[in-house]
């Protein structure tokens, strides 16, 4: 991103700020659409979790994306947003009742069952309402996406999603639920995924299902893969190999002839965005160089919740090739926050400005008021100008109601 516009950027709206390309958010659109070719095929949903901005939501709207939402709020977001309720895909495996008659109610595409409690329940809502709401069941597939712990969620025994054994024994049942149509599986293996085999492993299963099903006479002939696709926040990590997954996934995906739904997060938005800091102080402590931001985990919580690496870079070029391994830390009070360990960087000076890369995806939408912290402003950087997206919060947001 231009230095100058993200120098006037920290003086006009302050740090610290999260500031969005649109233009890598197009970019990064159009290679993941381009990479899954076909008539309007798959559709992409955005998964709203990443990021909810609503301006971030518009922008993919305008380009094509449809939403998965994971509770009544990210759907009134993506509503909010201008986003066809038929485009929005709602997943979660604890949706309330209110949650799921707010989306009968206002004809939300797809509902992603997660258990065989939930049918029931959606189901007896939606004869209520008198609709017959689209469903796909979620998959367990059982399948290691070779991610951290937290971010994997298709492997046997966690509490996502439904066993193969339960789909089908719903699907056989599916007249004992008149409020729903089951038109399709899905499955979400995990995030931070460079492979193509555990996709084509969860493939295999979502396939046998489905052969399964229509075997029974079920209309069954769609299939959300959900997302997961890994982008390199680490200098040895490459982007995952969107095009040679693809290709490895299509040919199965038409022989069967199924509709391709995916709902890519990171992919679309992580490396569109950075958070602008600027640095408070530097001191040592029992040999450590500590530098201390105005950002801190309450702002991005990936490097303290998942021992996740965000490049930090001063926004001006160092005048010197000295470097030194410093502690980048936050002004909250746990000893958990921190931006980065062992970051190599020159000397730093009070007040200079630091870039933390690839934090587009899950960094303001993960951000709390810890600490009675305003979260910080939102900007969207489009044709070398920019505007705020979303204010810095005052101490009227953070006591608001109380
Ligand atoms: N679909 C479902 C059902 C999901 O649960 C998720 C992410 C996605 C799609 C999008 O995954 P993506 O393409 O962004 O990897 N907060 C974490 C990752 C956990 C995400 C949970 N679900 C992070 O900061 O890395």
């Amino acid at each position: 991103m231009n230095t100058s516009l993200l120098h006037e950027i920290a003086e006009r709206v302050g740090t610290p700020c999260y500031v969005y390309d649109a233009d890598r958010i197009r970019a990064n659109y159009h290679a993941l659409a381009s990479a899954f070719p076909g008539a309007g095929k798959p559709v992409i949903h955005f998964a709203v979790k990443a990021n909810g901005n609503l301006s971030v939501l518009r922008l993919l709207r305008e380009l094509g994306a449809g939403f998965d939402v994971v509770s009544g709020g990210e759907m009134h977001r993506a509503l909010r947003a201008g986003a066809r309720p038929e485009s929005i895909v709602f997943a979660g495996v604890g949706k309330t009742d209110a949650e799921l008659v707010d989306a009968l109610a206002h004809g939300i595409g797809w509902i992603n069952v997660e258990s065989a409690q939930e049918l029931r329940v959606l189901s007896d809502l939606a004869v209520a309402h008198g609709r017959v709401q689209r469903v796909a069941l979620r998959l367990n597939p059982g399948v290691d996406p070779h991610t951290h712990d937290y971010m994997s969620t298709g492997k046997s025994g966690t509490k996502f999603g439904v066993e193969p054994a339960t789909a089908l024994d719903l699907i056989a049942r599916r007249r004992a639920f008149p409020g729903v149509a089951i038109e399709g599986v899905h499955f979400h293996i995990g995030s931070m995924v460079f492979e193509p085999e555990p996709y084509l492993a969860a493939l295999d299963v979502a396939l046998d299902v489905i052969t399964r099903a229509r075997a029974m006479g079920a209309e069954v002939d769609s299939l959300d893969m959900g997302g997961g696709f890994g982008i390199p926040y680490t200098a040895d990590q490459v982007a995952a190999p969107v095009a040679a997954m693809a290709a490895a996934l299509l040919p199965r995906i038409r022989a069967a002839q199924i509709d391709l739904h995916l709902e890519p997060g990171r992919f679309l938005v992580a490396d569109a965005g950075v958070l602008l800091t600027r640095v408070l102080y530097t001191k040592q402590s029992g040999g450590t160089d500590y530098v201390i931001v105005d950002a801190a985990m309450n702002d991005l919580i990936r490097p303290a919740l998942y021992g996740a690496t965000h490049q930090p870079a001063p926004l001006d070029p160092p005048t010197t090739t000295e470097r030194r391994a410093v502690e980048l830390v936050g002004p909250v009070c746990e000893s958990g926050d921190f931006l980065a360990h062992s970051a190599s960087l020159p000397p730093l000076t009070r007040g200079q400005l630091l870039t933390i890369a690839n934090a587009g995806a899950y960094g303001m939408s993960m951000a709390s008021n810890y600490n009675t912290r305003p979260r910080g402003a939102e900007v969207m950087v489009e044709g070398g100008a920019w505007r705020v997206i979303r204010p810095r919060e005052t101490l009227d947001h953070l006591m608001a109601g109380e």
